[in-house]
């Protein structure tokens, strides 16, 4: 079996002996520790490291006459460099400052340049974790002329070195000819099983909201604030049909006012779903008693998700979930009543506190969200508002996850990472039932 610690990892791969015993090796999993780019001057190349000495990302070119890049992380420094050709020293690429928006008056900046999307210090090695690995991962994008360095999650936001260049200088589409990347860690060559490849570089971000192809709009793809499910993890598309259609709500024709009779049940410890909160919040499942929440599983157990694949959640006002990893799943979520506050994390890492990424977002009644293996996939919800909020999850494991983590790390308030088992805390059938006569006899 796989140890806990793979899984705040999305490029964690299966050992060869949890290859032979059934599941089936990973296209991406790399035998060694140099990487060959399947397309020339393309490709994100991850790796997995616990070091506190040096990492480097040598990307090197088809022939000796050139260019090869050099990035080298340390836990005080993170720098790149270029060589034009094998007779010539490495050379610092400029570092201009960061801004997120550029001046007109700027004018072009001279190539090649780098620059930090956040800190500096926050792409240096991450040394908080004593226990958990990090990811540290670099994107080569001869199409946008572009190099990223990022940790955690392969995805924009996580970026945190990019440089530009001149595609043409020091020689035509020098770029396409960079052709595979070593890496060394302590300046020797890392375990091909702590390296992932993807063949495609890390590009622009998906938003989190997602609509369907009746609702996106010209302005949606001019400024990607939503997205149809058509551009999701195929796991991601599969869910979204199962649940966003209109009937998939709790205003049924037998029980039109199910949300409020979730709502005034929740209100009293003497009603049912009082009564299943004062247990959780007894048992304390996550540590701290306003991280409690009422799973009602939906459907039974198809074997391709962690635990049963639809379940419906009741968040209490002020409730909310720990901050918690989702083990490579795919997953939507669609608010069935009231309102959530969603935020982002990088990574769940024991001793480690996480750092949000982007901004939290309100989701409401209707709103459908997404998770996948390279974004999102570290989240919390939070209740800020005055009534019950109703959401339903849906999970899902991709095909090309061989091991089916079926747990959710999650980070206690003293930063302690523990793994959740999925659960449930009724059968829908069941609390249906249960909620009619509590409805009829209050009316
Ligand atoms: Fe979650």
């Amino acid at each position: 079996m796989a140890d806990a610690e793979h899984f705040t990892d999305p490029f964690w791969a299966p050992e060869p002996d949890e290859i032979l015993s059934g599941g089936v090796p990973c296209s991406y999993n790399a035998p060694t520790a140099s990487i060959e780019m399947t397309i020339g001057g393309l490709g994100t190349i991850a790796v997995r490291s616990k070091t506190t000495g040096q990492l480097e990302f040598i990307v090197r070119s088809a022939g000796p006459d050139s260019p090869t890049l050099k990035l080298t992380v340390t836990a005080e420094s993170c720098v790149l460099q270029m060589k034009d050709n094998d007779s010539e020293p490495f050379r610092d690429i400029p570092v201009i400052e960061y801004r997120a928006e550029t001046r007109k008056s700027e004018g072009p900046k001279k190539l090649p340049y780098v620059y930090y999307p956040k800190q500096p210090e926050s792409a240096y090695l991450n040394v908080r974790s004593k226990k958990d690995p990090t990811v540290y991962w670099i994107s080569v994008d001869r199409s946008n002329k572009r190099f990223r360095y990022g940790q955690h999650l392969t995805n924009a936001s996580l970026t945190y070195l990019e440089a530009h260049f001149d595609g043409d200088r020091p020689s035509k589409q020098w770029m396409d000819q960079l052709k595979s990347t070593q890496i060394l860690q302590n300046g020797r060559e890392i375990p091909g099983n702590d390296v992932r490849y993807d063949p495609l570089p890390v590009t622009m971000d998906k938003p989190p909201l997602v609509v369907s192809d009746e609702q996106v709009s010209l302005e949606d793809l001019d400024k990607y604030h939503r997205t149809t499910y058509a551009n999701l993890p195929p796991g991601c598309q599969a869910l979204y049909h199962n649940i966003a259609g209109h009937n998939v709500s709790l205003e049924s024709a037998s029980f039109p006012q199910l949300a409020q009779a979730i709502d005034y049940s929740c209100r009293d410890p003497r009603l049912v779903c009082g009564k299943i909160l004062a247990q959780k919040q007894k048992k304390n499942e996550f540590h701290d008693k306003s991280k409690t929440y009422l799973r009602i599983t939906v459907g039974s157990n198809l074997a391709n998700s962690p635990g049963i694949p639809y379940v419906m959640e009741i968040w209490p006002p002020g409730h909310s979930s720990p901050i918690h990893d989702h083990g490579r799943a795919s997953a939507v979520i669609k608010v069935l009543y009231g309102s959530i506050d969603c935020s982002w994390y990088d990574a769940v890492q024991d001793g480690r506190e996480p750092q949000q990424v982007g901004k939290p977002h309100k989701l409401s009644k209707g709103d459908v969200t997404w998770l996948g293996d390279k974004q999102f996939q570290i989240h919390k919800l939070e209740n800020n508002y005055k009534t019950v909020c109703i959401t339903l999850q849906c999970y899902q494991f991709e095909q090309s996850d061989n091991e089916h983590y079926e747990y959710f790390d999650f980070l206690d308030n003293d930063l302690h990472k523990d793994r959740f088992v999925p659960n449930s805390d009724r059968s829908y059938g069941e609390l249906i039932e249960e909620l009619k006569i509590e409805w009829d006899r209050k009316h």
